[in-house]
């Protein structure tokens, strides 16, 4: 077989040129990094766990009708997508108070937002990822005011569909991060959906215990990691209870001792 070209490598991902033109190959690594990659590590399995929560999600999205740039798992780290223009945007969706916008805003971890809140921030790693308003998107023409109005409207489906879905297991959708491309046809080009939705841009907390199932055990130091990862997987019957030992239903509690300070989640 033909070695196949590398396109771009990412901090989670790699992309290579797909079997087809305008199709990309995007390889998910184990690999995690945080704080604009000051801090990098490897969590043991991420990317194969990562590569079936994003298909699971994408698949689901595209049936409530979210355009999306994914067309198949090819294997376990591997998925074949669509290849867009990446629009320089990341979307930060937040139901709950957590991460940057308690530093920024001085609010307690944990608070429930009055509405939900959608925040752009502009995807440039040199800068560390800025928020930005809408004003600076069409200032300097990054999208425009017809392809933001898409991307608002499908965040806001996104958000409510996930929330239902992680509500169903057990998991509070407190926060995560959304990137949009655009795919053309001609001179004409359409927003969708794109990159990956995943523990790691995800802020994932167990309804009962409050307990972070995400990126954050990782920025944080606070351990079980991979564990994690595969509890959301497993929740979301993506994997095979006999996948951790037979009849063993994952357990967290050995990191417990760890999350002790972590105050509790808050309704
Ligand atoms: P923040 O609280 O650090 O701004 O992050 C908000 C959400 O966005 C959180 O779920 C993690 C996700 N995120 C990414 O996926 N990539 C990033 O580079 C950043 C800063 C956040």
């Amino acid at each position: 077989m033909s070695r196949r070209r590398q396109i771009y490598e990412g901090k989670a991902k790699i992309l290579y040129e797909g079997p087809e033109p305008g199709t990309i190959i995007q390889y998910f690594k184990d690999d995690a990094t945080a704080f604009n990659a000051e801090k990098t590590g490897t969590i043991n399995g991420k990317g194969v766990i990562n590569n079936r929560i994003s298909e699971h999600v994408f698949t689901r999205l595209s049936h409530i009708g979210i355009p999306t740039h994914f067309i198949r798992r090819l294997n376990m780290r591997e998925q074949l997508v669509r290849q867009v223009e990446i629009i320089p945007i990341e979307v930060v969706v937040r139901n709950v108070a957590a991460g940057s916008i308690c530093k920024r805003l001085g609010l307690e971890e944990g608070e429930p937002l009055p509405y939900t809140l959608i925040e752009y921030y502009f995807k440039d790693d040199a800068l560390g990822d800025p928020l930005i308003a809408e004003e600076h998107i069409a200032c300097f023409n990054w999208a425009s005011h017809e392809e933001m109005h898409d991307i608002s409207s499908m965040a806001i489906r996104i958000n409510d569909f996930m929330c239902g879905m992680f509500a169903g297991i057990d998991i509070r959708l407190v926060d995560f991060k959304l990137e949009f491309g655009r795919l053309y046809d001609g001179d004409y080009s359409r927003v969708i959906l794109a990159d990956e939705i995943s523990p790691d841009g995800c802020r994932l907390w167990d309804m009962k215990s409050g307990e972070k199932l995400d990126k954050d055990r990782f920025r944080r130091d606070l351990g079980g990691e991979e564990e994690a990862y595969r509890e959301v997987a497993r929740r979301l019957g993506l994997l095979q209870d006999d996948d951790n030992g037979p009849g063993e239903v994952l357990d967290l509690s050995s990191h417990r001792s760890r999350l002790r300070g972590t105050p509790p989640t808050k309704k």
